[in-house]
């Protein structure tokens, strides 16, 4: 698997909802050998301050050589990124890690919460790119509010997939969460829900899936050092003792090889 530390010039920056970001690189190299689930480690700044690069999932690639990244300014590392300018480089290293395995499209379920709706469009698109137009990924995306979740539907909507939606506050599509839209779609054993969200979601979707005696894959999200297995600063607890590597053995695992119970 063909990996790449690169210096990339930011093509354009879109603020999309309240501290809701998307960037757009020139990135030929890594957008031609990502594959959905993977992630990039940014170095934020050429100095030591914040000396970490900082991990997040791939969001889209393009055939123009093109790599979206979509965040949500949390801390300093981030904030710095939402305020590079268009025409600066960026070091980018990657495609790192371990994506999501792909099964027939028609029994797929992707369940995005927040900003784990980043590597969803990826990976949208490529079961689209499979199949299209007969047929489609389920997708249901979940976010506080209407103005977080608006402004990610057009990717999906544009690949002509239907969003059904949850918000917490109902301002948007269902009223509560993406679990509720997954259970009352009562999916069929052969289906495989594909997620990456906060924690406490996941953890939900993996029981939901385990009882239901459907397969699911989940993107996990911890601090990562060096992204490439070498800090063992990532460690996820395995439900058969011992531990994995987010970065390298995931960041996507079958979730019921996980322990959810930490
Ligand atoms: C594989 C992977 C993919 C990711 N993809 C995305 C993405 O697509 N979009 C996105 O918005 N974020 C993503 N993240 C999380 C993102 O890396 C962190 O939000 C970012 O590193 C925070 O940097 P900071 O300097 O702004 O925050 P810091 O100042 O370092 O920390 C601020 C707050 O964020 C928390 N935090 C820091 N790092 C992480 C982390 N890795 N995971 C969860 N919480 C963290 C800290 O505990 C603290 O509460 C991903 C993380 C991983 C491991
Ligand atoms: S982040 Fe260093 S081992 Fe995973």
């Amino acid at each position: 698997m063909s990996q790449f530390q690169k210096k990339v010039e930011l093509v354009r920056t879109e603020v999309l909802a309240r501290d809701v970001v998307r960037l757009t690189f020139d990135a030929p190299d890594i957008a031609a050998a990502a594959l959905p689930g993977q992630f990039v480690m940014i170095q934020i700044v050429p100095g030591q301050d914040p000396l970490l690069r900082r991990p997040f999932s791939i969001h889209q690639t393009s055939s123009d050589g093109s790599l979206q990244i979509l965040f949500k300014v949390v801390g300093r590392g981030t904030k710095l990124l939402a305020e590079v300018k268009a025409g600066e480089q960026l070091s980018l290293l990657g495609p790192l890690g371990k994506g999501f395995v792909l099964g027939d499209p028609d029994k797929a379920c992707l369940v995005g919460g927040g900003m784990g709706i980043a590597p969803m469009l990826f990976l949208a698109s490529r079961f689209c790119r499979q199949t299209q137009p007969v047929q489609a990924p389920t997708v249901i995306l979940g976010a506080r509010n209407r103005q977080e979740l608006e402004p990610l539907l057009a990717g999906f909507q544009n690949l002509g997939l239907e969003v059904l939606a949850a918000t917490d506050d109902g301002s948007l599509g269902h009223h509560g969460l993406v679990t509720d839209v997954l259970k009352g779609l009562s999916l069929a054993p052969g289906f495989t829900v594909y997620s990456c969200g906060p924690r406490p979601m996941m953890a939900a979707i993996n029981h939901l899936c385990l009882q239901e005696k459907i397969s699911c894959q989940v993107s996990v999200e911890t601090v990562m050092a060096c992204g490439m297995g070498a800090c063992l600063g990532c460690a996820v607890p395995l439900k058969a003792g011992g531990y994995a590597h987010a970065c390298s053995d995931g960041p996507v695992f079958e979730s019921g090889d996980l322990l959810w119970s930490l």
